[in-house]
């Protein structure tokens, strides 16, 4: 950025009588910016936000290998449909771009684009369909936290603005934050309770998430004589009949919902000496039909039970 902006800014800003962040809304003052593009149109002057947005998955949404192998999966006509959320300014380098988010920058209040911004994109159905694919407004609705926004959690303050990484479940270290898992052993048994702080389900988003808890009892030797496992996320299949069969439908839905607990059986037929768990966050892959397998896994929470 030249010397010559940064000066303007701070000219237009003072003019406007507030501190960068919470300044009113620009109004004319500030041009309406002419070009589109998140790097020739806002980068210039946003500069901070934009190296923010850069390194967040909004920038990534469409050019991802991920995304471009699922996307492949469709046929051609259906494409659209993907691309005008992964990339409604069809710039696909941009992925989910500033303009997406701000279509009119400048002209209106920046609070009008808080938690009802999200909500067409965090929350869409089947094409042409009823049934919901992702329901994160829903479940933040139904959750303890349904009085703090989105941008709360996930845009926290940052050198006075608000950070534009969009931090969440691609970060083990924030999904370990939020992720609270306490064991206990009771005779043959160990009662597990787990703790999730986000303002939604777990895990939430993509159709292809899903958590899973390992329990191991080991001899003294270290020999693991009995395991358990409880899966938290959801299944698909195919419509059986009727109109749509064939279509993808939800089968079921264990996600945790701000806690879970159960007292989970060990039968073991020698004396156990230790009971250990593993928590793990993983992304799937539809492959054919109805089978998936993981993408990657990252362990939120190991521990020994009590
Ligand atoms: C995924 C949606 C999204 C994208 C993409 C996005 N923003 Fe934002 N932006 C927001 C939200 C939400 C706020 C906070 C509004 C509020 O404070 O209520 C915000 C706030 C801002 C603000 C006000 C200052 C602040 O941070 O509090 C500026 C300036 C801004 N964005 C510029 C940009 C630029 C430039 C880009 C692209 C490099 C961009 N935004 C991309 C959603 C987005
Ligand atoms: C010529 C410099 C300049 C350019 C180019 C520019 N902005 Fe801004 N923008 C400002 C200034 C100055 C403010 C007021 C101070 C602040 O909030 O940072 C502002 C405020 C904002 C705000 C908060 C207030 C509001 O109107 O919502 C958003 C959001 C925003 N800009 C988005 C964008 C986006 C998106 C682009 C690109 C399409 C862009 N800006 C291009 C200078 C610019
Ligand atoms: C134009 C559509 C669009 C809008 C508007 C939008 N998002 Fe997103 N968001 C996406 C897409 C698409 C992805 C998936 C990117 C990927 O993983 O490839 C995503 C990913 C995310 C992620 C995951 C980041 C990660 O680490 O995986 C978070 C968190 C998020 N968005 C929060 C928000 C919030 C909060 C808002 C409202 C302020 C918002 N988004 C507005 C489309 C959108
Ligand atoms: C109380 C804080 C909090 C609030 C409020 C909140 N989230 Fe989250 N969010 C989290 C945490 C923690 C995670 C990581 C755990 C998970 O995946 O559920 C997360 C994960 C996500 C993810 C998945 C990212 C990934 O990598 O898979 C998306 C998308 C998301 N949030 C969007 C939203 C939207 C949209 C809203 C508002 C409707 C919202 N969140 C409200 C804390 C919050
Ligand atoms: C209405 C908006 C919307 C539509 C339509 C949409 N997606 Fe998404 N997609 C999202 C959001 C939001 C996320 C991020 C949720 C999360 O992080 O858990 C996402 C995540 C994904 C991911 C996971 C990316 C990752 O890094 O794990 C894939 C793959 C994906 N979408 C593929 C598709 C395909 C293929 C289509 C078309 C059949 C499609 N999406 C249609 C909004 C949409």
């Amino acid at each position: 950025m030249s010397r010559a902006i940064p000066l303007f800014i701070g000219v237009l800003v003072a003019a406007l009588g507030g501190a960068c962040g919470s300044a009113p809304v620009p109004s004319a003052r500030v041009p309406v910016p002419s070009a589109r593009s998140s790097e020739s149109g806002c980068a210039s002057c946003h500069a901070e936000i934009a190296g923010e947005w850069r390194a967040s998955f909004h920038r990534t949404a469409f050019s991802d290998s991920t995304f471009q192998a699922s996307l492949a999966l469709e046929e051609p006509k259906d494409r659209a449909f993907c691309t005008n959320c992964h990339a409604p300014t069809r710039v696909a380098s941009e992925g989910v771009a500033c303009v997406s988010c701000h279509a009119e920058p400048h002209r209106r209040n920046p609070a009008s684009v808080a938690t009802a911004s999200c909500a067409p994109c965090h929350e869409f159905t089947f094409e042409g369909r009823t049934e919901l694919v992702q329901k994160t407004v829903l479940e933040h609705r139904a959750s303890a936290f349904a009085g703090t926004a989105c941008v709360a959690c996930h845009m926290p303050q940052r050198a006075g603005h608000r950070d534009h990484r969009f931090v969440a479940g691609h970060q083990p270290a924030a999904l370990r934050e939020a992720v609270h898992v306490s064991a206990s052993r009771a005779g043959n048994a160990v009662q597990v309770a787990i703790r999730v702080d986000a303002g939604h389900d777990f895990p939430t988003g993509d159709m292809f998430r899903r958590a899973r808890l390992l329990v191991f009892a080991e001899r003294e030797d270290g020999q693991i004589v009995a395991d358990a496992e409880r899966v938290f996320g959801r299944t698909w299949g195919a419509i059986a009949q009727g109109p749509g069969a064939g279509a993808r439908t939800q089968l079921s839905d264990t996600r945790i919902r701000g806690t879970w607990q159960a007292t989970i059986p060990l039968e073991a037929d020698t004396p156990v000496a230790r009971v250990r768990y593993t928590l793990l966050y993983e992304r799937l892959v539809a492959a054919s039909g109805d089978h998936v397998s993981v993408r990657s896994s990252d362990t939120l929470v190991e521990g020994e039970a009590r």
